[in-house]
């Protein structure tokens, strides 16, 4: 049986009957109706390849309702049977949009290699239509290697075995780790490796876009569907056949698309907004977050469900922090790039940027590093970059460290850490005039000499 639906208009029974039955011995799908009425119903319930359309019908002028059909159904031909050659209805007809045009008694086999002519081209205005938008989404692509990432860490290494292996698998991939550790790049790589990769990659970011517009986007919609769908638009979902579909930020989803977006993962089928029609999706999903899934899902904010349906196939991107092996590796490799791109010659780092930059949180990761070299870069008048280039210093870390042991403490040692800290500061600052030491911290002398005994600051 061929996929495609055909609905034949016609209110004379026998032409009906003898029309129905000869495209169904030829394999195809077809409903009819006797009426502009019962027309309507059956059209708001599925989306037709062909319709074949009577010039004359008891409860309406086939020619305005020919108008109506084009108005919603852009893209689907309708053929009009006119009841003799009439060249003016012809004419007419094609002017409003029919697909051609067919006088009775109508020759079966001219029908048959019209139809399937229509068929043959509907499909294409429908391949040209998602071509348009895909070249929309193609336009932010780039091509990704191997040799463009940087894996010398053991843990990166660990990594590239794991997207080696999961490229070949359909299954969905959940990416997860700190904003800026390489999710996207990793994304791509796990494309570029697998059995899709001549197909489309297809990213959305799910926080970035209000929650209505991530559901037409996902879905797409039909024109009418809602205020403003003044054509119809295909979805991400559709975008992406045959390739991938990358989900940003999944964390981000709103509960009412998780919940739909769960569905088609379930089926392997979705609808357009305002349509009827199943669409079945062939593509492969990978998700991202740097959100930790299991607290929201605790908090009620991701679905369980979902997450076990994403999270089939799993790689956590460690912080750079924890990989410190990757971190001059991907300084010279971040250098070279931005070199070329400023037309600028410079050579390395100094030693003691090296150092910091080995010491350092990078609590933005992969993305910061890069942001600093590219800074430093463009900033720089020297050959050598150090570590006023890369806006670091040695105080502005170990705030950060300070900052976050006493976050972890318990309270009342939070408050001893953080008295002792500023005294010794204090002191240091007013070279042991504990007088001025006191204005410093703005308690008096007495209570510094007894905090300084308590702490046993300072033999
Ligand atoms: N291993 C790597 N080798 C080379 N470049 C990398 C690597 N990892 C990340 N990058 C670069 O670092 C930047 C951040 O990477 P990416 O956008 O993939 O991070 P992310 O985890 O998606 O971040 P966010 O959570 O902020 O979206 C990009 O410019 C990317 O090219
Ligand atoms: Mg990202």
């Amino acid at each position: 049986m061929k996929r495609e639906y055909l609905l034949v208009i016609e209110d004379e029974k026998n032409q009906r009957e003898i029309l129905t039955d000869f495209l169904k011995k030829k394999g195809f799908s077809v409903d009819s109706a006797d009426s502009v009425v019962s027309a309507k119903k059956l059209l708001s319930k599925r989306d037709y390849q062909v319709i074949l359309l009577d010039w004359k019908l008891p409860d309406g002028d086939g020619l305005e309702f020919l108008s109506e059909i084009k108005e919603k159904h852009p893209l689907t031909p309708v053929i009009m049977i006119t009841a003799f050659a009439n060249v003016e209805h012809a004419v007419l007809s094609m002017k409003k949009g029919a697909y051609y045009y067919l006088a009775k008694p109508i020759n079966l086999e001219e029908l048959l290699l019209l139809v399937e002519r229509a068929i043959k081209e509907f499909n294409l205005t429908r391949e040209v239509e998602l071509l348009k938008e895909k070249v929309k989404y193609f336009s932010s692509q780039f091509k990704i290697s191997e040799e463009g990432i940087i894996a010398e860490s053991p843990a990166m290494k660990k990594i590239f075995s794991l997207v080696n292996k999961f490229a070949e698998a359909s299954a969905p991939v959940l990416i997860t780790g700190e904003s800026g550790t390489g999710k996207e790049v990793i994304a791509r790589l796990i494309h570029h490796l697998g059995p899709t990769k001549e197909g489309p990659f297809i990213q959305i970011n799910c926080a970035a876009i209000p929650e209505t517009l991530l559901e037409s986007e996902l879905f797409g919609y039909e024109k009418g569907a809602f205020t403003g769908a003044t054509h119809s638009k295909p979805g991400l979902f559709e975008l992406a056949e045959g390739g991938t579909l990358f989900l940003d930020e999944i964390g981000e989803m709103p509960l009412s698309i998780q919940a739909k977006l769960l569905k088609v993962l379930q089926d392997g089928t979705f609808r357009r907004l305002g349509s009827l029609k199943e669409i079945k999706g062939h593509f492969r999903l990978i998700a991202a977050t740097n959100r930790n899934l299991s607290q929201l899902i605790e908090k009620g904010a991701f679905r369980e469900d979902l997450f076990w349906r994403l999270n089939v196939l799993n790689i956590h991107l460690p912080p750079l922090r924890e990989r410190k092996e990757d971190i001059l590796p991907l300084t010279e490799y971040f250098i070279k790039k931005f070199n070329t791109k400023y037309n600028k010659k410079i050579q390395g780092l100094s030693l003691s940027a090296i150092n910091l930059l080995l010491k350092y949180k990078f609590p933005g990761n992969v993305r910061e590093l890069e942001n600093r070299i590219e800074r430093g870069i463009i900033l720089t008048e020297e050959e050598i970059l150090t570590e006023e280039d890369l806006g670091l210093t040695e105080s502005s870390d170990r705030k950060d460290e300070f900052l976050e042991n006493l976050l972890s403490l318990p309270l009342e040692r939070a408050v001893e850490n953080l008295e002792k800290y500023r005294i010794k500061q204090a002191l240091q600052l007013s070279r042991g005039v504990k007088s001025k030491a006191a204005e410093l911290l703005g308690i008096t002398e007495r209570m510094l000499r007894y905090k300084i005994e308590k702490y046993q600051i300072g033999g």
